[in-house]
């Protein structure tokens, strides 16, 4: 049994705000946001579209993507949504604080009424990390086929748009795949894990709790719970420790990257592309410079969206998949870091 991405969708905010916009109305440049981060751009959401719009309209593009390509038998999306066994939603900006969780919403929103539903929380690292629960619950179970991953997020809603350190490196937007569980009989079957040659053939996922403090939201949980009758000047938003996320962030990615490659014995030149998590240029570049892999292996698009956390992966995976730049039996390297600390990666077979 494998378990492979028989289609992907994005949803993406139609409004555009570049470097220069921000520019104009806090003490930043387009030139210092360029040259620290390589993001040009960001899609912000009208305030009346939250984290679950965006993660339906990407299943809807994920679902009508598979059927337009027959990778299911399925006539429609609507019939399609109706078989999925299981909905899981990676995000940091769920549309409810714990309750409901986002992917409920999504399952509704789409009929997809045999589904068991469930959100994720590692930060960026949230895509990485439900890929791999998800293709673990389906090969669990024989009753069990198909799933939807999806990373979404609305982070303009956390961004303190006052501190120019953190609220130029984020953007808003969501990014879904469909996985559906294969027999072919000529494949090594067994549990999840190493050994297979087709799909998602092997997923890296750490943390290292010590770090935190170095990325978080720090009002409105158990710990410090807002409190009646209290004024607040900033609604919840993201503080953040630009320089040890930036550490750990090349160190983890670097380590991610070789091993996977180590452990599966591949060399660069078997990889068609690596798609990391699109939080800043330099990270990945500093990480492709130690391990001597050349910069087209990197598909990024953060100069278009900057950071959009748990949907910048199955963003970047619809862009290559419908312009066709990767083909059925590339291997794919995903990697990301995120708050937590969380990171991780995955090795895929297209
Ligand atoms: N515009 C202009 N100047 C700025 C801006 C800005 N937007 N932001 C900071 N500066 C200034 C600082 O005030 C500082 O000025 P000073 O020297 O006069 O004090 C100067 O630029 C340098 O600031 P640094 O923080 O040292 O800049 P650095 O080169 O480290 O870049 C950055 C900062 C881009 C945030 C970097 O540390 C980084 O990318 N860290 C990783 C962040 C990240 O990836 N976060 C996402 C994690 S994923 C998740 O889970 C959401």
């Amino acid at each position: 049994m494998v378990i492979e991405i028989a289609g992907t969708g994005r949803a993406i905010p139609p409004e555009r705000i570049s470097n220069q916009d921000l520019a104009e109305q806090i003490d930043t440049s387009d030139e210092w946001i360029r040259s620290h981060t390589g993001i040009e751009a960001r899609h912000i959401a009208p305030p009346h579209v939250s984290t679950s719009d965006l993660a339906v309209e990407a299943a809807w593009e994920s679902l009508k993507f598979a059927v337009a390509r027959a990778e299911v038998e399925e006539p429609g999306p609507e019939e399609l949504a109706r078989t999925l066994d299981l909905i899981v939603v990676g995000s940091t900006t769920q549309d409810y604080y714990g309750c409901p969780s986002t992917a409920c919403l999504v399952q509704h929103r789409l009929g997809a009424q045999k589904a068991a539903a469930m959100d994720i929380t590692a930060a960026c690292s949230s895509f990485i990390y439900c890929l791999e629960t998800a293709a673990a619950l389906i090969l669990a179970d024989r009753r069990r086929k198909r799933a939807l991953v999806i990373g979404a997020e609305t982070l303009s809603r956390v961004a303190n748009w006052n501190d120019r350190g953190t609220c130029v490196l984020f953007g808003d937007g969501a990014g879904a795949v469909l996985l559906e569980k294969r027999d072919y009989p000529e494949e090594n079957s067994g549990g999840a894990g190493p050994g297979r040659s087709r799909g998602l053939l092997r997923t890296i996922l750490g943390a290292d709790g010590s770090g935190w403090e170095h990325l978080i939201i720090r009002r409105g949980g158990s710990r410090e719970p807002w409190k009646s009758g209290e004024t607040v000047d900033i609604p919840p938003h993201v503080e953040m420790n630009g320089h040890a996320v930036y550490n750990f962030a090349v160190k983890v990615i670097t380590e991610t990257m070789a091993q996977l490659m180590e452990e599966e014995s591949l060399a660069i030149q078997d990889i068609a592309r690596i798609v990391p998590h699109q939080a800043n240029a330099r990270i990945i570049q500093a990480a492709g410079k130690r391990l001597k892999i050349p910069e087209e292996k990197f598909y990024l698009n953060m100069g278009e969206y900057a950071n959009t956390s748990a949907a910048s992966i199955p963003i970047a995976l619809d862009e290559l998949n419908r312009s066709g730049q990767v083909q059925k039996g590339d291997l794919i390297i995903t990697v990301g870091f995120g708050g937590g600390l969380t990171y991780g990666g995955n090795l895929i077979r297209w």
